[in-house]
């Protein structure tokens, strides 16, 4: 199965992201926007992987998350990567990111001891809001930067859970569902 791990955010945030984005979606239609189910944090891409491996891992990550506490935290401003004059992945970050990198961290570590690849790019916490396949023109790109930086999500969240995904083609796009949820802070 297509597998990674996540922290996701609860339903009524999702929509309320949804909805607070629209001006972005507005601003390049061309592009490709996460529907509000799929929002979510991605903690670790472990790519195509058996679903026992993949359940054998999760249950070694069980006590990685059972030592981290419950996350609180605040969404922050939109931005892309590599930048937004060049968006090609437009999202939205996370305020106080201290927490989830560690968080991260020590998932990536254990991912590694259970003979995943490990990270060689430091995390950056993020919620994918879109994905720009072909280069935007000027004007697309301006309006999609003023509706960026117009952008005032500064929601609170707390991520309570470690989740371990699935994600399966779909006509429309990709599905996620959860396989295994880590509970955080239970140990
Ligand atoms: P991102 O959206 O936060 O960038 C499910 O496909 C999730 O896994 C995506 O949301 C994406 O995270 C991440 N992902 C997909 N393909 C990936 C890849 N090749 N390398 C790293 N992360 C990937």
């Amino acid at each position: 199965m297509r597998a990674f791990l996540a922290l996701n955010l609860a339903a009524d945030l999702r929509e309320r992201l949804h909805r607070d984005t629209a001006a972005l979606r507005t601003a390049a239609p061309e592009a490709s926007w996460t529907r509000a189910a799929n929002l979510h944090l991605t903690l670790k891409f472990l790519g195509d992987v058996d679903e026992t491996r993949a359940r054998a891992l999760s249950e070694m990550l069980r006590p990685v998350a059972a030592r981290h506490p419950v996350i609180e935290t605040t969404l922050a401003r939109a931005g892309a990567f590599p930048d937004l004059r060049r968006p090609r992945v437009v999202w939205i970050g996370v305020r106080d990111d201290r927490a989830l990198m560690a968080l991260a961290e020590h998932v990536d570590r254990a991912c590694g001891e259970a003979g995943f690849p490990t990270e060689t790019r430091p995390f950056s916490a993020h919620v994918t809001l879109g994905r720009v396949k072909r280069p935007l023109g000027r004007e697309a790109a301006a309006a999609l930067a003023g509706a960026a930086s117009g952008l005032h999500a500064t929601y609170p969240v707390r991520f309570a859970t470690v989740d371990l995904m699935q994600s399966e083609l779909a006509p429309g796009g990709s599905r996620y569902a959860v396989v295994v949820s880590l509970p955080l802070g239970s140990a």
